[in-house]
């Protein structure tokens, strides 16, 4: 039991030892959580296959979670008459905005009871991903939603959650998260419970060849992000390298595709893939710094969370070179940067220099323009508490830091 303490942060070991009912199991000499997989439908048309399938588990009332633009597209109506013509009575909540609000979790909630539905199925991004969780879990739970913000609140099981990507980016299809936002307050806090993965996911990449430049890069970055701070990450294990190695090795490669071309359909398939494997990367090694300060963007200035991820990345990156040198020169090599014979250090600088140029060529600038000097302290404390009590980071900030390297991104 002793050897917890270095495969998994403080307070997350403080929930094991209160008696976690999860399946647990010793990889070398650390304990891990084993997470559930959900049952994947990869390849164009896979989200028609989910519907068949979530059919064939025979709930015949089902909640579809989603936002207006996406029903505007059409992309959501040949998914609701494949489910009608499977038998499944569906009702549509399309009412989710970008960074779910408690109060759109709530109306989607009400309509569920209201039409007696039995499972939850999210098409669209990580906010309806997102918001369709938290429906699933408050239909169990009877608590408010920010009782359950932080780690393993979910008491009991949440109706089944099914999940059907439009972005390639937050890996909410598999991740033990979703994020709740709160825009008087400026809050942004994660849920986190090994109960909300996705009982099935649809990688299908066809839906997203229309996804705009601006939403592809931040999603993309977004993604990136995921597998890069998974790797940093102290307690990285070698099947969370395994998917953070794979993932940034295919978004260096298709990301730039879909960006040039977003109708590539093979290369949108290889994005939602890179998706996948970096959402199972966060599942076991967690985040960093730069989501810390990412989601407090988002809760002050409502930043696209991708577009908060992009900005931040390569700072972060920088401060935490000295300790991590040597993964960061891995991340090098899994983008194709080295040419053989270069010392770590360069690759590492090579690597951050490469996400700098790649992210600046998308059209994201350096700094924030809506990030206001007399915001810093705050937005400071609120991420380092986020990061201090969830992430193994690389390297440790303290507050002055902290101050110091978001003032670097005042434009
Ligand atoms: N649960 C997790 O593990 C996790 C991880 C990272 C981020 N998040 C959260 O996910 C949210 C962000 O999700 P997101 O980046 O996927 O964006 P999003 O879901 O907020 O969508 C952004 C916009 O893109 C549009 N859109 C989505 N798919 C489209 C498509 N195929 N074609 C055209 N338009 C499309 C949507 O209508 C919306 O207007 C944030 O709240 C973030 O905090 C969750
Ligand atoms: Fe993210």
């Amino acid at each position: 039991m002793l050897s917890l303490t270095r495969a998994i942060p403080f307070p997350l070991q403080e929930t094991f030892y209160r008696g976690l009912t999860g399946s647990l199991k010793y990889v070398g000499a650390a304990l891990q959580l084993v997470i559930r997989l959900p049952e994947v439908f990869a390849g164009p048309g896979a989200s028609l296959l989910l519907c068949d399938a979530v059919a064939g588990t025979g709930v015949t009332r089902l909640l579809l979670v989603t936002d207006a633009m996406l029903v505007k597209l059409g992309l959501v109506e040949p998914i609701v008459q494949r489910l009608r013509e499977r038998g499944v009575v569906v009702t549509v909540y399309d009412g989710v905005q970008p960074d779910p609000q408690v109060e759109q979790c709530e109306a989607a909630l009400a309509l569920l009871k209201q039409h007696s539905c039995k499972a939850v199925l999210a098409v669209g991004g990580g906010s309806a991903m997102d918001c369709a969780k938290i429906v699933a879990a408050r239909a169990t739970n009877d608590k408010p939603v920010w009782d359950m913000t932080g780690f393993f609140k979910v008491a009991h099981a949440p109706l089944p959650i099914y999940c059907i990507p439009t972005t390639a980016g937050t890996g909410s299809e598999v991740s033990v998260g979703a994020v709740v936002s709160d825009p008087v307050q400026q809050k942004k806090l994660p849920v986190i419970d090994h109960k909300l993965v996705p009982r099935m996911a649809a990688l299908d990449g066809r839906l997203m060849t229309g996804l705009p430049r601006a939403g592809t890069a931040a999603t993309g970055m977004d993604a990136l992000t995921h597998a890069v701070e998974a790797y940093l990450s102290r307690i990285a294990i070698p099947e969370s390298d395994q998917y953070a190695l794979e993932a940034v090795s295919l978004i260096m490669r298709h990301l730039p595709r879909v960006m040039e071309n977003g109708a590539d359909e093979e290369s949108r398939q290889m994005m939602a893939w890179a998706a996948y494997r970096a959402g199972l990367a966060m599942n076991r090694a967690g985040l960093g710094y730069v989501h810390g300060i990412a989601h407090n963007f988002g809760a002050h200035y409502h930043t696209p969370h991708g577009w908060a991820n992009a900005i931040v990345l390569p700072w972060v990156l920088e401060y935490s070179k000295p300790e991590c040198t040597s993964r960061l020169a891995d991340l090098a090599r899994a983008s194709g940067l080295h040419t053989g014979g270069e010392r770590d250090a360069d690759l590492a600088d090579k690597f951050i220099a490469h996400v700098r140029a790649m992210k600046l060529n998308f059209g994201i600038p350096e700094g924030l323009k809506d990030l206001r000097e007399e915001d810093i302290p705050g937005i400071a404390e609120a991420a380092l508490h986020e990061a201090h009590l969830s992430y193994a980071v690389p390297r440790y900030m303290d507050q002055a830091t902290c101050e110091a390297l978001i003032r670097k991104m005042l434009v």
